[in-house]
């Protein structure tokens, strides 16, 4: 389960100060797929980085579990997050100059993974995403869908209970990012939680609950499984 409790991120600059995420408060079930949507500017992507760890709220607090996120040192944070919770981005992140294989690999090492363990579970892994066979490919011979599919690899090598996908399929087309979303539903169907922003009515549709976004704040938050 994933919490968080009046939570907000102001940001200060020269022209001022601005509160891109006011006051959220949302409890989120294992094996829930939610998406946030909402107007570009709305603090979606900021909401996102403070629940996966990446970003330090100027209020609230965020709970995976028992474990809260920001009363934990830096290093331990990263630690936690790297067993815990797996990225997903518009723009990949791949070593583009690395093949599948070693950009599978790189988070295992950060994961410290034994040596002995890492090959059947990237394996594993890219099996799951249906990208076996390109695991010695380099990653810039690859399509944008492909480079999706190993980032959802890398996303859930380490076996992490929660997902967060910041507009996965945002550079796709419609047939690819058909294939991510069902990919995402599979994870949520082995018991992690998946939290998605995205920009598509339909592929929020197709999550079991909607949170909107409108200048920092919950709008509404909908509950697809029952209506
Ligand atoms: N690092 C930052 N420094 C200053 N302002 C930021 C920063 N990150 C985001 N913002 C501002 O916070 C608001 C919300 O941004 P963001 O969370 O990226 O929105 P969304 O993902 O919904 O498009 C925007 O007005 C944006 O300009
Ligand atoms: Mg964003």
């Amino acid at each position: 389960m994933i919490t968080c409790d009046k939570l907000s991120r102001k940001f200060e600059d020269a022209s001022g100060e601005l509160w891109a995420v006011r006051d959220v408060s949302l409890t989120v079930p294992d094996g829930t797929f939610l998406s946030v949507v909402g107007r570009s500017g709305s603090g979606k992507s900021t909401l996102l980085k403070m629940l996966g760890g990446l970003l330090s709220p100027t209020e609230g607090v965020v709970r995976i579990g028992e474990t809260s996120l920001y009363e934990m040192k830096e290093d331990e944070r990263a630690d936690y997050r790297c067993h815990t919770i797996g990225f997903i981005f518009q723009d990949y992140f791949l070593e583009e100059l690395y093949t599948v294989y070693q950009n599978l690999e790189i988070v295992m090492m950060i994961a410290k993974v034994p040596d002995a363990e890492r090959k059947e579970r990237i394996e594993r892994a890219l099996t799951q995403v249906g990208m076996l066979h390109k695991k010695d490919s380099k990653v810039k011979v690859l399509s944008g869908g492909e480079k999706q599919r190993v980032c959802i690899a890398r996303a859930i090598v380490n076996e992490p209970q929660v997902l967060f996908a910041d507009e996965p399929c945002g550079n796709l087309d419609y047939e690819n990012g058909q294939t991510i979303m069902r990919l995402l539903r599979e994870q949520c169907e082995q018991g992690k939680t998946v939290i998605l922003i995205t920009h598509n009515r339909e592929d929020a549709m197709a999550t079991d609950r909607i949170v909107t976004l409108q200048d920092g704040r919950i709008e509404s938050d909908e509950d697809q499984r029952h209506s």
